[in-house]
């Protein structure tokens, strides 16, 4: 399993199960998960037992930054395509800018703790991802984790325009530029780990992440409206005019996490929520290396 994996294999076919039955419609994967095969098992379940139609899920994946050369981008989303066990991709999404060397079966190739990383250009492996859309393997085509003047560059070199954007998003990160920069380019903007679990190994670091769910101020408002901690985070996100993407592999959270249109945070909540920001990423992208990246997204916080 890669650091940056997500639900193990094992569980992941009853999740879906679960979370299809409670109402959740965008499966949201990525090749650098190591599940997309187990998540294909479970779609196809779900699928034959008449649980959903295909038509009415959007399954998302991702290129992971191995296969950024123009060449390998249609056989990453193949291979996608195969695990999940669909002749059609929803949307297909940019991992990162950064691109890495290709070594067949291996995510983060590296050398004395430093990945081997690549400069090819995001634009030009964007071209190759228009193609995919031209074919007719995935409907849509966006991209996460730009900062501003990536995005705004990829914008501007583009035949077929990015549909959505993807970036951490929750109280300590509250992502108003590009939230906005988004918005203005007509792209949806989608936050990831809203409940800004702790992942990170800089844990000494200033912008370390602390957990959302523990934070004194969401407690209290959860308090106020009788509601769990992660469903004041996801209530802020969706509150904020933007999509999320909770991710559980329990039952009883996939479904509590459903249960957060039945309330409003006032102004005044959603601007407590708002003030708690610090610029911590719970997600740890200068990992061996990565940080010194020519395409490095994050060294302004933006
Ligand atoms: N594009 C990217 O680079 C990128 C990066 C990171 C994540 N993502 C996407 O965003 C999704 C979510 O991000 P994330 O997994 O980093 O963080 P998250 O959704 O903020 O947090 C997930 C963690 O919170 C726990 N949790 C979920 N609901 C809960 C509840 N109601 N009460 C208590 N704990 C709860 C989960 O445990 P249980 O499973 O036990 O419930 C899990 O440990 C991912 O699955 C992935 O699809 C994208």
């Amino acid at each position: 399993m890669s650091p940056l994996s997500q639900s193990p294999p094992g569980i992941v076919q009853d999740a879906i199960e679960v979370a299809v039955v409670n109402g959740y419609r965008h499966i949201d994967c990525a090749h650098l998960y190591e599940n997309e095969e187990a998540i294909g098992e479970g779609l196809h379940r779900v699928l034959k037992k008449g649980l959903v139609k295909r038509e009415d899920l959007f399954i998302v994946s991702k290129l992971w930054n191995g296969s950024h050369e123009p060449h390998r981008v249609e056989a990453a989303c193949r291979k996608s395509m195969k695990d999940l066990q669909q002749d059609y991709l929803d949307l297909y999404l940019m991992h990162s800018p950064m691109g890495s060397k290709f070594v067949e079966g291996e995510l983060m190739p590296q050398k004395d703790g430093q990945m081997l990383v690549t400069d090819v250009d995001y634009v030009d492996t964007w071209k190759a991802m228009e193609n995919l859309v031209d074919k007719g393997l995935v409907k849509s085509i966006g991209v996460a984790n730009f900062n501003s003047c990536q995005l705004e560059r990829l914008y501007a070199a583009a035949r077929i325009k990015p549909d959505l954007f993807q970036a951490e998003r929750h109280v300590y990160q509250i992502q108003c530029k590009l939230i906005a920069l988004a918005k203005s380019k007509g792209m949806v903007f989608e936050g990831y780990s809203p409940l800004c679990s702790i992942q990170s190994p800089f844990l000494d670091h200033k912008l370390a992440p602390k957990n959302g769910m523990e934070d004194p101020v969401v407690k209290d408002i959860a308090k106020k409206h009788g509601k769990s901690p992660a469903q004041i985070m996801i209530r802020f996100n969706i509150q904020s005019g933007i999509s999320t993407i909770p991710k559980s592999q329990t039952p009883a959270h996939i479904i509590e996490n459903t249960k957060v249109f039945d309330f409003c945070l006032t102004d005044e909540e959603m601007k407590k929520l708002e003030s708690l920001h610090y610029g911590a990423r719970a997600v740890p992208w200068d990992l061996m290396g990565l940080g010194k990246h020519k395409h490095y997204p994050f060294n302004k916080n933006e």
